[in-house]
């Protein structure tokens, strides 16, 4: 008999009791033994909800339980998160959770107790939710070397960009839609701002490339500048913006950064819609390989969550040896970051046109019928301190970078 403790009744927490007890013959002949929850923990009570069997209010029952094999956690943020994680590994005890803020921030120090232990600490849920992205690129890509990671990691941004496109929506309107769907929280910083994609191109990018990738060093930047403007003229470059967030490597230099970014319509990213995440991953000899799917929602995250219960009881014994060292590993600054960049700048065509290229060099001109007073162009490729420099001097209305 394999005992869980699931720390956090919320959205994720009930999915992963929903699940180990709905599905549980399935999952028990998966994990090769009965897998049962035991504990539930969270601060509320819940009247009538058959949870009530197994709720407890105070965690050191759980800690204290020798009985207790794996601990989920998904309560998020940071703290108390991080203390019962560590404490659940340090004795002895494997943890699962979907928590991007925990993992960003201590991800390979918990890797480091949890080998130390011999148990597991596993985190697929942590990024594009019930996407299978952590253990493809930890164990099926061993072999190549991860050049690129470019992806929509957030569903709410998502699904605010398609709605702006397709309707014309302005960004206001739409958030608003989005938080009376459930979609967008009340507070909606986290992912309109772009920090819950950083912590998570953050893990992707220590696992890619096997150091500690600060989330405090990569460059973000959210979605609350876009405009239904920017969107009338990638109508007429067939081009989307979707919120990227992409960690690679340029003149041997590695990079990550999260964005608005022009999409083509060639690239496989750009017909990802609404609540949608995909990922894309491209490996020296693999080339390009895309994973899509629900990044959000209570099921679908708790579905890989259990998928991370079940390996670690299959794993019972031995530590599932995951590459992520606590040594720093730095990446550059957004100045060196190069790009091609969507501008529209205030002013007349006829009267800026040579200011325009005098500054950016060579650009692309997007006519527009709906907008007057500004011109819009693509430039050339230029790093971010270029660009900052070639705009001095223009009243830039947006600014976009575009995707490669
Ligand atoms: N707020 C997140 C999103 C939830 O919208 O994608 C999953 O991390």
């Amino acid at each position: 008999m394999i005992n869980v403790a699931i720390l956090g009744y919320g959205t994720v927490g009930s999915g992963v009791y929903k699940i180990i007890n709905e599905n549980n013959s399935h999952i028990s002949r998966r994990a090769g033994d009965e897998v049962k929850v035991k504990y539930v923990l969270d601060l509320r009570d819940f009247p009538g909800d058959p949870v009530e069997k197994v709720l407890v209010h105070d965690v050191d029952i759980i800690m204290n339980d020798k009985d207790v094999d794996v601990v989920v956690e998904v309560m998020g943020g940071v703290e108390p998160a991080y203390t019962f994680v560590k404490r659940a590994l340090e004795s002895g005890k494997s943890a699962c959770t979907s928590n991007k803020e925990l993992v960003a921030k201590h991800g390979a120090e918990l890797l480091g107790i949890a080998q130390e232990k011999s148990v597991n600490f596993f985190f697929e849920a942590s990024v594009g939710g019930g996407i299978p992205i952590i253990r493809p690129l930890i164990e099926c890509l061993t072999v190549d070397h991860i050049e690129e990671i470019q992806g929509i990691m957030n569903g709410t941004t998502n699904y605010i960009l398609t709605k702006m496109e397709d309707e014309g929506a302005d960004f206001d309107t739409v958030l608003k839609d989005a938080q009376d769907k459930g979609y967008a929280e009340k507070n909606p910083e986290a992912d309109i701002e772009g920090f819950d994609a950083c912590r998570k191109i953050a893990i992707l990018a220590s696992l890619a490339y096997e150091k500690q990738v600060d989330f405090e060093d990569i460059y973000t930047e959210g979605i609350t500048k876009i405009t239904t403007q920017d969107f009338d003229y990638m109508k007429k470059i067939n081009a989307s913006i979707k919120l990227l967030g992409i960690a690679g490597k340029a003149d041997g230099k590695r990079y990550a950064i999260v964005a608005p970014f022009v999409v083509y319509k060639d690239n496989p990213l750009y017909n990802v819609k609404d609540v949608f995440n995909a990922i894309l991953v491209k490996g020296d000899m693999l080339g390009d390989v895309m994973f899509y799917g629900k990044g959000a929602g209570s099921l679908p995250t708790a579905s890989a969550v259990v998928s991370d219960v079940v390996d670690a009881v299959k794993r019972h014994g031995y530590t599932a040896k995951i590459h992520w060292s606590t040594e720093k590993r730095d990446i550059v600054d957004a100045g060196s970051i190069a790009t091609q960049n969507f501008v529209r700048v205030s002013g007349d065509k006829a009267a800026i046109s040579s200011k325009i290229e005098a500054s950016f060099g060579q650009v692309e001109y997007i006519e527009s019928d709906k907008s007057s007073g500004e011109v819009a162009f693509i430039t050339k490729v230029l790093s971010g301190r270029e660009y900052e420099k070639a705009a001095e001097g223009f009243d830039v209305i947006s600014r976009i970078r575009v995707s490669k």
